[in-house]
């Protein structure tokens, strides 16, 4: 079990490239299946979930291989099974959208349900509804999902909840579909446009991109070809607390601006003063200049739930106080008491986190619960007086690229420790 060892306090200053966002290539990555053919796939960012992604394509019969650090090259000569099998969906619970594409190519799949998660229950009925509206009989025994269909045809579905894996599977159950399908209510997150320009690029029939009605006229055949995965917005919105912490000294590179208005909002509420310059992005308003702030949680284009504990490390050492209201997870405010154990003061009443801020952090041991929280706590430990060694860091490879050379590289020092099982 890996750990990593933080020593906070260190000036920080220099450039944090931004990688590929990796709620992107996920989904990109299960649309391979949806048709034969050799994808070549750019800015994939290098992370556990794609391995482990890769490793449920190439059991399906398709060949995943790295022409580079950040680009797969995906071939797709027929599926060789329908069926993803637990022991790989339970490591990842995002590949249950591999469960719309094979659909798509084969009329019927079987797919285990994925556990829960430490942030929820993490069900998939809206996604299962969306596949029965397409002519799905849909099987639930032994902990697998059984769909099977004689044809696919198009249907008007309307999702009882945004969800950002539900809009995902059904637009790639969709593509091929006879007739037009309108989801309605769609998740709007960047990374789900991300997935319905990459069909378009493919031949797909999709009107509605971004929006919350998707219409998809379904076609005969798509054509593979090659795709680049826009950047990741959480990455980005993690890495621009440093710049708050190093008043401006460290800039972020790469990021899209307009993938993270609310965020940004957010951060100006608060007193930041947003600066760019080409495509670089930093802060340089001071912790102390900072004001407290209340944040509730909201699909997009609400604030992110992805970003609810980054922003958490900037409210407890913002003077005042703070509130955090999670609306999107049942369960996602587990860092709360690794937070207190550095120092913070923050309590939770109803469902709303209130953090007494502008105390000072120190280091301490602490662990993460996901790899947000994660990724929060490494901030703490970054401006935290003294060490912090931070436990169960497989969360945080699950979704961040080289986060300690990124992190040395402008003058933090943290390094990742061994310990004994
Ligand atoms: C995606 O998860 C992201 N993961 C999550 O990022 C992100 O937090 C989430 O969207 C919300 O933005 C990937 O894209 C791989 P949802 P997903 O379906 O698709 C309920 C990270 O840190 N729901 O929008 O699972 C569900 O229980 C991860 O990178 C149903 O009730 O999110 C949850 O409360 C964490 N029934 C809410 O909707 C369903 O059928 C949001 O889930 C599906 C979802």
């Amino acid at each position: 079990m890996d750990a990593y060892r933080i020593v906070g306090g260190k000036k920080l200053e220099g450039i944090i490239e931004i990688g590929g966002a990796k709620n992107a290539a996920l989904p990109i990555l299960c649309a391979t299946l949806i048709e034969k053919g050799t994808y070549i796939l750019r800015n994939v960012p290098a992370l556990k979930d794609i391995k482990t992604l890769s490793k449920v394509l190439e059991k399906l019969g398709l060949e995943v291989e790295n022409l580079d650090k950040n680009t797969l090259k995906v071939v797709n000569k027929g599926l060789a099974s329908i069926e993803a099998t637990y022991d790989l969906v339970k490591t990842m619970r995002a590949s249950f959208t591999v469960m719309g594409p094979i659909i798509a190519h084969e009329k019927r799949a079987k797919v285990s349900l994925p556990g829960g998660c430490a942030i929820g229950a993490r069900p998939v009925d809206l996604h299962l509804k969306g596949f029965e509206a397409l002519g799905c009989v849909i099987q639930i025994h032994h902990g697998y999902v059984e769909a099977n269909a004689t044809e696919l045809k198009g249907a008007k579905i309307v999702l009882d909840f945004p969800s950002v894996g539900a809009t995902e599977n059904i637009v790639m159950a969709a593509v091929k579909a006879k007739g037009q399908t309108i989801l309605e209510n769609a998740a709007i997150e960047p990374e789900v446009e991300d997935l319905c320009n990459f069909l378009v690029s493919m031949g797909a029939k999709i009107e509605g991109i971004g929006t919350s009605k998707i219409i998809i006229d379904g076609v005969e055949t798509l054509t593979p070809g090659e795709y680049n995965i826009i950047p990741d917005r959480i990455e980005a919105g993690t890495y621009l607390v440093l710049s708050i912490l190093s008043e401006g000294k460290v800039k972020v590179k790469g990021a899209i601006r307009e993938h993270m208005d609310s965020y940004l909002a957010k951060l100006e509420e608060m007193g930041a003063v947003i600066k760019e310059e080409g495509d670089l992005m930093w802060i340089e308003t001071s912790v102390k200049e900072l004001k407290p702030v209340r944040v509730k949680t909201m699909p997009h284009p609400g604030f992110p739930t992805d970003l609810q504990a980054q922003i958490m490390t900037l409210m407890s050492i913002v003077k005042g106080t703070s509130e955090i209201k999670e609306t999107i997870f049942e369960n996602r405010f587990m860092h709360v008491p690794e937070f207190n154990r550095m120092g913070a003061d923050i309590t939770i009443k109803h469902g709303v986190a209130q953090v007494n801020g502008g105390l000072p952090l120190t280091g301490a041991e602490v662990m993460a619960s996901d790899l947000r929280a994660g990724a929060a706590l490494v901030l703490a430990g970054l401006v935290a007086e003294g060490e912090t060694i931070l436990n169960r860091i497989y969360h945080v490879d699950r979704g961040y690229d080289q986060l300690e050379k990124k992190l040395n590289s402008v003058g933090a020092q943290i390094e990742r420790i061994k310990l004994e099982a």
